[in-house]
């Protein structure tokens, strides 16, 4: 009898060896994870386990990177239903979904997978990203259920904002409530798709930040996402999914994308020398990316003083508030349009363009069709190219007022709005001195220099002719 117990108590020992030094990163159906206990991705990168965050004592089921201190969470399960106490336990069910409950087998959180399972396992991959799939699938890919599919406030390289059309999932950000509490706080970061689809961060319905649409290259309102050599992203759309999802160029780097509790979008790096997070950019970075904070038809230039102004044609809609640095009233026509007697266009290049959510768009137009369809419709305002890239393509009109535009210093946009016929001429007169009419002028001088000579040779020609004729008919 003691002999039995002596060789259970070595092997349990063995077992508890073994299972410490070899990284785990799955749970089975028969394992748990107690409070207390965390399994690690396979190179070392993500553990998931519980934790408490800032100076909370809730506890609550998290992933956060293991190499990185102070603990940086990526995700969060039960945000909204925390434990109180040391007692949580996740696990597996036969049915292939996480659960995490606490004390008295209360369920706080589940991972509501539809789909069926068989001897089901979730891992924790690499990315940080926490699956489940069946025991036997070969299939790497094919996932039961996963927590990129449900992001917290980060976004993680490989993880998808946008949405998928067949099914209606929607991965869009949101943040945390403060730095001490996981829940849903007030803001939302993800894809619009009413009208030409757009990136909005939300603070609760309100548009706080519009990063815009898609232009081919990047989104419109966020000119300083361009290529670079840290990380690589691409825009997916077609009629199943519509996302935007980006890969660090070297593994070795850490990046994360967070919206954080008072609303920012922001971009950081971790760097071992520092011990810290370094900021890489953020989204939103100066006044003039406050939604539509010039009103409907104004225009925002963060190097002038006012940064508000009215766009060619339109005037304050109140003067005495505008004065008083009140923009949000916006701005109206001088001069109502006159579709009948014909209205013209005027371009703005280096732009944000305007919101897109009332507007209309068929990527295979050029801009021409795009400018004589925009002109046919009386209630088209402006229009403009939807794909910037190969010197533009397809076609993006809007209907009504045209809202939260901004000058860029650097990889704006054109686009062309309509006016009644007499602004036109008001503008080109008004813009007279300017070079371009030089040379509109030039050219036409030269022009008429040369119909003139033209009618002087051929009049010449025709005479000579004319005395040849004359003399042979004398002969
Ligand atoms: C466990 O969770 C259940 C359901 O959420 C709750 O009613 C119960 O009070 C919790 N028990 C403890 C000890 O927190
Ligand atoms: C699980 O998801 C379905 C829809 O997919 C939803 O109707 C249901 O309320 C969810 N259940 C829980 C417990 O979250």
């Amino acid at each position: 009898m003691d002999a039995l117990a002596t060789v259970v108590f070595i092997f349990s020992y063995v077992f508890f060896l073994l299972r410490i030094s070899t990284a785990v990163d799955t749970i089975t159906v028969n394992q748990y994870i107690r409070d207390g206990e965390t399994i690690t991705s396979a190179g070392g990168t993500f553990e998931l386990g519980f934790f408490s965050p800032g100076d909370s004592k809730n506890r609550y089921l998290g992933i956060w990177y293991k190499k990185v201190a102070p603990r940086t969470v990526v995700w969060v399960a039960n945000r909204e239903s925390p434990l109180t106490d040391s007692s949580g336990v996740l696990k597996v069910t036969q049915q292939g979904i996480l659960v995490v409950i606490n004390g008295t087998n209360g369920i706080l959180w589940n991972s509501n997978s539809s789909r069926s399972a068989q001897d089901p396992k979730a891992q924790l991959l690499e990315s940080g990203n926490l699956v489940m799939r069946n025991g036997n699938d070969g299939d790497p890919e094919n996932f039961l259920w996963q927590s990129f599919d449900y992001p917290c406030d980060t976004l993680l390289p490989g993880m998808k904002r946008g949405r998928n059309r067949v099914t209606g999932l929607d991965r869009y950000l949101s943040s945390w409530k403060s730095a001490d509490d996981p829940s849903k706080g007030n803001f939302t970061y993800g894809m619009d798709l009413s009208g030409f689809p757009q990136l909005f961060l939300r603070n609760g319905l309100a548009v706080k930040f519009r990063a815009g649409p898609w232009n081919g290259v990047r989104f419109s309102g966020i000119p300083q996402l361009t290529n670079n050599s840290v990380y690589t992203f691409d825009y997916v759309s077609n009629e199943k999914e519509i996302y935007f999802i980006y890969s660090l160029v070297n593994s070795s780097v850490i990046m994360r994308a967070v919206l954080t509790p008072d609303g920012y979008s922001r971009r950081f790096t971790w760097t071992d020398q520092k011990n810290e997070w370094t900021l890489y950019s953020t989204s939103q970075r100066d006044d003039c990316d406050n939604y539509a904070i010039c009103g409907v038809n104004g225009i925002c230039k963060i190097n002038q003083s006012p940064n508000c102004e009215c766009m060619k044609g339109f005037r304050p809609k109140f003067q005495s508030n505008w004065d008083m640095a009140y923009w949000s009233d916006g701005c109206v026509r001088s001069t109502p349009l006159d579709c009948q007697k014909g209205d013209g266009f005027v371009k703005y290049s280096g732009v944000k363009l305007p919101d897109t959510r009332s507007s209309w768009f068929n990527e295979s137009m050029n801009l021409k069709e795009c400018a004589s369809l925009c002109l046919s419709n009386c209630s088209c305002t402006a229009y403009a190219n939807s794909d910037i890239r190969g010197g533009g393509s397809g076609c993006l009109l809007w209907f009504g007022d045209l809202i939260d535009i901004r000058d860029f210093t650097q990889n704006g946009q054109e686009f062309y709005v309509r006016m009644a016929a007499a602004d036109l001429d008001a503008l080109s007169s008004l813009n007279s001195s300017s070079k371009k009419k030089k040379k509109q002028v030039i050219v036409i001088s030269i022009s008429i220099t040369g119909i003139v000579l033209l009618s002087l040779v051929l009049t010449l020609y025709v005479l000579k002719k004319r005395k040849r004729q004359l003399k042979r008919r004398g002969k």
